[in-house]
């Protein structure tokens, strides 16, 4: 008489299921034990787009000590985007709103710390604006140097996330750069080229009145042109991604956005 084990369809299926469970245990632990060094390395990814846009970065040149060494000389404030005012120690002392923990995306989808935007108001694309921003300052010698601004708007497939660096007179780029976009490469997608990007630094976001004047043209800039100082090339086979940068920055620089701010800021009075 044999003594091995008969195959049944139940014992299969038991196989099937332990390994089902066993693998699944480690994918969901590596996964989890992961999460803590994929949320550094996002950060870490943040921080070198605001230094980069910042003209504080080249790629490759930098550790991770370096970064955190450069970003630590900017100082983060919290602004309430409709009076452009920096909360006030008691509202600081609110939980949802202190600094460290506070998620500016995540903000704008919650109905407490966000409104919707009426359609002719969201030329951004981003349906919903968060009451109170986070922004970056570097200041030297007493005096304010650069004003760090993020940034959010939709392109032609995604919803684009960068920063926008301007001087300490709150008009004048330092530069423009994106952390997060999903446009597609060679075209809306060069919204990242070096090349591009170089054409931001020293153009004037405001006109003489304060009204918000960035511009980003079809083909090429005429460098002879008065407005030329306002004026960006647009990204060739790409308008319509350029057309999104160019909304999101009007969007952010103006009423709805960081503009009480930014008129604050040039006022003296932040
Ligand atoms: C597969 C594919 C991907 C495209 N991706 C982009 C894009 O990321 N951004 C963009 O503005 N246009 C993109 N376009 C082109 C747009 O459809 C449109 O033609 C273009 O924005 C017009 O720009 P132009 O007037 O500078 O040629 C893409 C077209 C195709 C066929």
């Amino acid at each position: 008489m044999s003594t091995a084990r008969k195959e049944t369809t139940g014992r299969t299926l038991l196989v099937a299921l332990v390994l089902c469970i066993v693998c699944s245990v480690i994918v969901a632990g590596a996964a989890v034990s992961l999460k803590p060094v994929q949320t550094s390395n996002k950060q870490l990814d943040r921080k070198k787009n605001i230094l980069s846009a910042a003209g504080m970065f080249a790629p490759g040149e930098h550790g991770a000590a370096e970064i955190e060494e450069l970003f630590g000389r900017f100082t983060v404030r919290m602004v309430d985007l409709d009076s452009g005012e920096y909360l006030s120690e008691e509202q600081l002392a609110r939980p949802e709103l202190a600094p460290e923990r506070y998620d500016q995306i995540k903000a704008a989808k919650d109905p407490k710390l966000s409104e919707a935007l009426p359609g002719d108001a969201d030329i951004a694309g981003i349906k919903r604006r968060e009451k109170v921003a986070q922004v970056y300052l570097l200041e030297e010698e007493g005096r304010l140097q650069k004003i760090v601004l993020p940034i959010r708007g939709y392109g032609l497939w995604s919803t684009l996330y960068g920063f926008l660096v301007l001087e300490g007179d709150a008009s004048t780029v330092v530069g423009l750069a994106y952390y997060d976009q999903k446009e597609t490469p060679g075209l809306g997608g060069e919204v990242d080229n070096p090349k591009w990007k170089a054409l931001w630094p020293g153009k004037q976001v405001f006109d003489a009145e304060g009204a918000v004047s960035i511009d980003i043209v079809k083909g090429s800039v005429n460098r002879d042109s008065p407005a030329a100082v306002h004026q960006v090339d647009g990204l060739s086979g790409a308008t319509l991604t350029s057309n999104g940068v160019e909304h999101m920055l009007h969007f952010w620089l103006g009423e709805r956005g960081f503009g009480p701010y930014l008129s604050r800021i040039r006022g003296g009075q932040a």
